[in-house]
């Protein structure tokens, strides 16, 4: 594998994209006030050193960044690290790097965060190693991960009200599209079903589990509606969909009087063993 990911997976998503760092940054104003509130119930704080791997537009990094202040340090990984250019703190290392093939210290860090990044990894389970590795014994770890494929993607859809869209089937059907694409490139759109499992496979201690997601009101977000657009034409490719069915769903998402479920998200946290 090469270092943009190329190889035994490719990441899905294009960050050339006009639009990929507002579809980044909607993913952050879904999901940070949960990963914020779960990092601060493991203790992170001033003095800690935490790794922020597949960073993305970066609020999470900037948000450990302040909250361990000028005693602690944040290395912050990506394949490409361009939505963090500038927004710089002396705190802060942001490095561009792949999990999968690039060194990473050994018990160098209290905490390890990566949302939505592990699912992309056709080799997620030795990164997950390698990320307890990263640990010092007795160091936290919380990994979050989306689940929206296989039967979740049938219980999402059940949530859908919209009164100008043919109704839940139509809407499994394009989460059970993207979960093939996301399949085709060696992600995993259940894979939040699995993290439990590969965090206790990994030896990590203590774990436990909470999985979320906001209902949406249709406009409101464009985390779910940007990763459609973006990936229209191969959803269209798997055969689940036809583009006429991508524009109703882009369609009715947009529209304030529909309601929807994005990806679930699985939280899960544990600690390295003390040695
Ligand atoms: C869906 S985004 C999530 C961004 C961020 N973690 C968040 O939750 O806001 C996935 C990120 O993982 C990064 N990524 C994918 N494969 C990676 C790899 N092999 N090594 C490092 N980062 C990777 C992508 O570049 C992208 O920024």
């Amino acid at each position: 594998m090469d270092r943009w990911g190329r190889g035994m997976s490719k990441y899905v998503f294009d960050q050339e994209w006009h639009k990929e760092r507002e579809r980044l940054q909607a993913l952050e104003s879904l999901f940070d006030g949960s990963s914020r509130r779960l990092l601060a119930d493991l203790g992170v704080g001033p003095g800690w050193r935490c790794l922020e791997v597949g960073c993305g537009a970066g609020s999470m990094a900037l948000w450990l960044a302040d909250r361990v202040g000028p005693t602690g340090r944040v290395v912050a990984t990506d394949l490409d690290t361009r939505f963090l250019a500038g927004r710089d703190r002396v705190n802060l290392d942001v490095r561009t790097h792949n999990i999968v093939t690039d060194p990473l210290e050994d018990e160098a860090f209290d905490l390890v965060h990566a949302r939505a990044v592990l699912v992309h990894l056709a080799d997620r389970q030795q990164v997950l190693k390698r990320l307890v590795t990263a640990l010092r014994p007795g160091g936290c770890l919380l990994i979050e991960d989306v689940d929206f494929g296989g039967p979740t993607a049938s219980m999402l859809a059940q949530y859908l009200i919209a009164p100008r869209y043919p109704g839940p089937v139509a809407a499994e059907r394009v989460y059970l599209a993207i979960a093939a694409v996301f399949a085709a490139n060696g992600a995993d759109g259940s894979y939040g079903t699995r993290l439990i499992a590969d965090l206790l496979g990994a030896g990590v201690a203590g774990v436990g589990a909470e999985l979320h997601t906001p209902v949406i009101s249709g406009g409101a977000e464009q985390w779910t509606r940007g990763t459609v657009e973006q990936l229209a034409d191969r959803l269209v490719g798997t055969g689940i969909v036809t583009a006429g069915e991508v524009e109703q769903f882009l369609a009715a998402s947009a529209q304030p009087d529909t309601y929807y479920l994005p990806p679930l998200m699985v939280s899960a946290w544990g600690q390295r063993p003390p040695s």
